[in-house]
């Protein structure tokens, strides 16, 4: 079967012919890969950027690709899922020894010895079949087939609310009329991750403004829209604000936007880079104590987060099906990923793979 392995810290990708997997054991799924995504991280990965990546233990090769979404072809003995069934493979798997990766909650995991799928210590999902333990999938309606591999993307968002909501209990940070209408969030940057953020987010209320440096791109404004959030150019009269979420990890932005936190506000840390430098001063600090500022980090998510992804998409699919559609701007083929995975194409939000129909 066709597989796109890479070999890090080696630059580049391949896309190889590689074992098809043996029939499912016993908790065991097989299953048929539809799509999978590209994301920010696998072309750190492919530029031999992110200096986490790593091929599974003993081997050179990782197969690449977090994002997926796939049907699933075969069961092993024991397993509730059916053949037909369409899901999605959560990405970590824990360390195994401390508390929160016994509980399912490896994306907390103190240890940090866990592996992720088509990231560090464990082959992911951008191949034509994989084999992967029940436990580990999560079921999508039939309806969300195509739009589905957002899935993987959206559970990190998910779990970033989380802790928001969880933080934000230090104080009555809802309504008076118990909703957050009165709320406003500023979303930086408009990739996946700022539209998803920026959908999530008005789904529960919020007033979201998403920042870009630059306009909008016509598909950019054409979801912003629908969504019903605005999109500002940055120096554009950004308004105070309830909560920031960076998804550009670019300590200049963030910077510039922090005064326009208002008391008890929060900040979601989200987008990692490198190489930038600010200089962080005690006024800031002193900003941020005084006006009872929150920040938290966020990354990955257990599958309770991809269960409620899949209810937002569900949401989403109803009330602005157009919107969730424009979010995938190509679908190309596994030869092309090589190419497409070097960089960002001009006006893309997610590109895909398609691996089967
Ligand atoms: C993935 C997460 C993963 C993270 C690692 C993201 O692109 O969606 O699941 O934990 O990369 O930094
Ligand atoms: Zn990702």
């Amino acid at each position: 079967m066709k597989s796109i392995v890479v070999r890090p810290p080696k630059e580049g990708t391949e896309l190889v012919e590689t074992e098809s997997p043996p029939q499912p054991d016993k908790g065991e799924v097989l299953v048929r890969t539809l799509l999978t995504g590209i994301c920010g991280t696998d072309r750190g990965i492919v530029n031999g950027r992110l200096k986490f990546a790593r091929p599974p233990l003993k081997r050179e090769q990782l197969v690449l690709g977090h994002e997926s979404i796939g049907e699933v072809e075969a069961i092993g003995g024991g397993v509730e899922l059916s053949k037909g069934d369409i899901v999605v493979p959560v990405v970590r798997r824990g360390c195994g020894v401390c508390l929160n990766c016994k509980i399912g909650r490896q994306d907390f995991c103190e240890t940090g010895n866990f592996v992720e799928a088509g990231i560090r210590g464990h082959d992911g999902f951008m191949r034509e079949f994989f084999l992967d333990q029940e436990m580990y999938m999560v079921k999508v309606p039939p309806q969300l087939k195509e739009i589905g591999v957002l899935t993987e993307p959206l559970s990190n968002v998910v779990k970033a609310l989380d802790q928001l909501w969880f933080l934000q209990r230090r104080t009555l940070w809802t309504c008076e009329d118990s909703t957050y209408n009165c709320r406003t969030a500023l979303v930086i940057g408009s990739g996946p991750i700022g539209l998803l953020f920026s959908m999530a987010l008005s789904t529960e209320g919020f007033r979201v403004i998403v920042l870009n440096r630059r306009d909008p791109s016509e598909v950019e404004s054409k979801i912003t829209e629908q969504i019903g959030v605005k999109f500002l150019k940055l120096d554009d009269g950004v308004p105070p604000a309830d909560l920031v979420v960076d998804t550009a990890g670019s300590p200049s932005t963030l910077l510039r936007l922090l005064p326009k936190l208002k008391n008890n506000g929060a900040v979601i840390l989200f987008g990692t880079t490198s190489g930038e430098r600010e200089e962080l001063s005690a006024d800031v600090i002193t900003e941020l104590v005084e006006r009872n500022v929150v920040m938290v980090g966020s990354v990955n998510a257990s599958k309770e987060h991809f269960q409620r992804g899949v209810t937002y998409l569900s949401v989403w699919h109803d009330r602005f099906p157009e919107a969730l559609k424009l979010m995938i701007t190509s679908e190309v083929r596994p030869e092309e990923a090589p190419e497409v995975l070097k960089a960002k194409s001009k006006g893309e939000i997610k590109t895909v793979l398609r691996w089967s129909q």
